[in-house]
């Protein structure tokens, strides 16, 4: 990053943490990509390529992507034969970097807007998926309510994220990870060790893999969750019935 300083690192819990969390994505926006591929030795991808396949048949499919970012997993949307695909994120600058790697007339709606009211309509997504977001938004109870909202009868879901480790392995892995290798190497690639060190508090404020399919059930989702490989990250899976 460069001129202005990074902005504060949002505090899991503190009622602004909203507004904190899209000003940090706005400044992490141009370095975001690059952290990721480098910190993650590329897996992300892999991880979002399994998100993607768990969606089904795209082929003609209307997907929302939610807490979009760069856009990763619109590309792979589009890459699957996703009709459209209707891309939501607060952060606009995230959007902005993403736009800038999309073919040009690729079928994308970009909606800056916040994952607690979706500027869609009810009932016509046949897909949607989340990649790394949902333990940033405030009330994920709320947010999940819309994504019920905006699917179709068996429309699926597909979260990817790290969710708070349930298993001594993962928690072992989650720590050495986040604590170390995150906002060291986040650090030295943004200039903005704080956000990456709220990013790894942020693991330990979210729901468990269990809780969280606990809570898409409850809302009429038949589920089904894995851990990806090495187990730090987590695909959950839900049929809107
Ligand atoms: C870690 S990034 C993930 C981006 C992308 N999905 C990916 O796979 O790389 C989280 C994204 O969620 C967005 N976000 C967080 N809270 C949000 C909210 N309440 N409404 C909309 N977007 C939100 C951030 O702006 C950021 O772009």
């Amino acid at each position: 990053m460069s001129g202005a300083p990074p902005p504060a690192a949002p505090v899991p819990g503190d009622p602004a943490r909203a507004e904190r969390v899209r000003a940090m994505f706005d400044a992490l926006a141009p370095r975001y990509d690059l952290a990721n591929r480098v910190l993650s030795l590329g897996l992300d991808q892999a991880w979002r390529r399994r998100a993607v396949r768990a969606l089904g048949d795209l082929r003609g499919a209307v997907v929302v992507d939610l807490c979009a970012g760069t856009l990763d997993l619109t590309r792979m949307a589009l890459d699957a034969g996703a009709a459209r695909v209707e891309a939501v994120d607060f952060a606009e600058a995230m959007l902005r970097t993403g736009r800038a790697r999309l073919a040009a007339g690729a079928p994308v709606e970009l909606h800056v807007a916040d994952a607690r009211a979706l500027p869609l309509p009810d009932g016509r997504a046949d897909a949607l998926c989340c990649g790394f977001g949902l333990r940033n938004v405030p009330e994920l109870e709320r947010v999940l309510d819309e994504c019920a909202r905006v699917l179709r009868p068996g429309g699926r879901v597909a979260v990817l994220d790290f969710f708070r480790p349930e298993t001594a392995l993962s928690r072992f892995l989650q720590a050495t990870y986040n604590r170390l290798v995150l906002p060291v190497g986040g650090g030295l690639i943004t200039g903005f060790s704080e956000a990456y060190r709220y990013l790894a508090g942020s693991i330990d404020a979210f729901v468990s893999r269990g809780e969280f399919e606990a809570l898409l059930a409850a809302r009429g989702f038949a589920v089904s969750g894995r851990d990806m490989l090495p187990p730090v990250a987590s695909l959950v899976v839900g049929v809107r019935r």
